[in-house]
């Protein structure tokens, strides 16, 4: 049975092609987020400086057979760019055809989770469940690349499923062979989850063996700890994920200190800034009931070490419009 849609995807609002993805100490990224790197989240990064985002995963098959959901995870702005789409998925037709059908919308740069450790991902054999099974991982990423212009395709892996299965070296030399654009690791097994340390170490013995950039991802929470681990480890940048949740900031504070600058300190009043233009960026690019709920999720990790962080949360659970929302922020965080 042929399901593959009439229906194009919507379109890329910019010439994908033309805004390659940077690396470099100055150019840090923006980690895919499921639930969050979402388009306004995306914007208010690449305010504070972050130079490249990627977004939520989408799954290739639900990009084929245009399941609910999959055009927001795609929706863009032309502002939005270097953007990269991140897709998932095990199986090298529906991640060829994803691949093709996002270059006819326009979409120019894209990037494998091989790293994705949530059940719902591994049960379909994607995300971290890719390094069980080299030989696949590779075929799909064949696929990737030769629906893409040279170079154009990323992959994001872990150390391998677990302690005793450690594939990185191998895939990694083995991506780079068959075309891959840039690789990023996360050095934690897929069985640590986000458990443990991530092993920067592992960066370090990488970098000097690719000839393509190297991005490093896990337990950067500031930007001292992205600095520091870019310097240790001579990965051609950094990727940050849970530190630009808690502090989207995270951006301007790795390029003040690239460049020798003091960095600001986070004060509520700063946080203040932060949280009201994550809102007004969001009521401007999405359906006001979706963001509220989002708020009520996404604000609790801005003011996390903030005196007062359990009751804002407690109070925040019960807010159902932007009036009590408003009210709340000018009780606990006031202009
Ligand atoms: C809420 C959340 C969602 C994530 N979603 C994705 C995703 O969609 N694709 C992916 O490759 N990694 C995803 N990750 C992993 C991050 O991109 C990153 O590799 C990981 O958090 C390690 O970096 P950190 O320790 O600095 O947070 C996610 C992580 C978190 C916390």
């Amino acid at each position: 049975m042929n399901r593959h849609p009439a229906r194009p995807l919507p379109p890329c609002p910019s010439a994908a092609a033309e805004h390659p993805p940077v690396f470099g100490p100055d150019a840090p990224w923006l980690a895919p987020l499921a639930g969050y790197s979402d388009l306004p989240f995306r914007l208010l990064c690449r305010e504070y400086g972050a130079a490249v985002c990627v977004t939520e995963m989408v799954s290739a098959k639900g990009l084929v057979y245009h399941s609910p959901g999959t055009a927001e995870l795609l929706a863009s702005l032309p502002e939005d760019q270097p953007l990269v789409v991140q897709l998932f998925g095990a199986e090298a037709s529906f991640l060829g055809q994803a691949v093709g059908l996002l270059r006819e919308a326009g979409y120019g740069w894209f990037d494998l989770n091989m790293g994705c450790s949530v059940p719902k991902v591994l049960k379909q054999k994607a995300g971290a469940a890719m390094l069980g099974d080299v030989e696949n991982a590779l075929d799909v990423a064949r696929a990737m690349i030769a629906a893409a212009e040279p170079g154009h395709v990323g992959f994001k892996l872990r150390l391998g499923l677990d302690d005793g299965r450690q594939v990185w070296r191998e895939l990694a030399l083995r991506l780079q062979d068959a075309g891959a654009g840039w690789l990023t690791l996360h050095p934690r097994t897929a069985r640590q989850g986000f458990g443990g340390e991530a092993r920067h170490e592992a960066l370090a013995e990488l970098a000097p063996q690719l000839s393509i950039p190297l991005l490093a991802s896990g337990d950067l929470f500031s930007a001292e700890d992205g600095l520091r681990v870019q310097t240790a480890t001579g990965v051609s940048g950094v990727m940050y994920a849970r530190g630009a949740l808690h502090d989207p900031t995270i951006f301007a504070a790795h390029l003040a200190l690239q460049r020798g600058e003091p960095v600001p300190p986070v004060t509520p009043r700063r946080l203040r800034a932060v949280i009201d233009r994550h809102i007004s960026l969001s009521r401007r690019h999405c359906s006001d009931d979706a963001v509220l709920w989002k708020m009520r999720s996404v604000v609790p990790r801005y003011v996390k070490h903030l005196p007062g962080a359990r009751a804002l949360r407690h109070a925040l659970c019960q807010c159902t419009d932007w009036e009590a929302l408003q009210d709340i922020l000018e009780e606990f965080l006031p202009q």
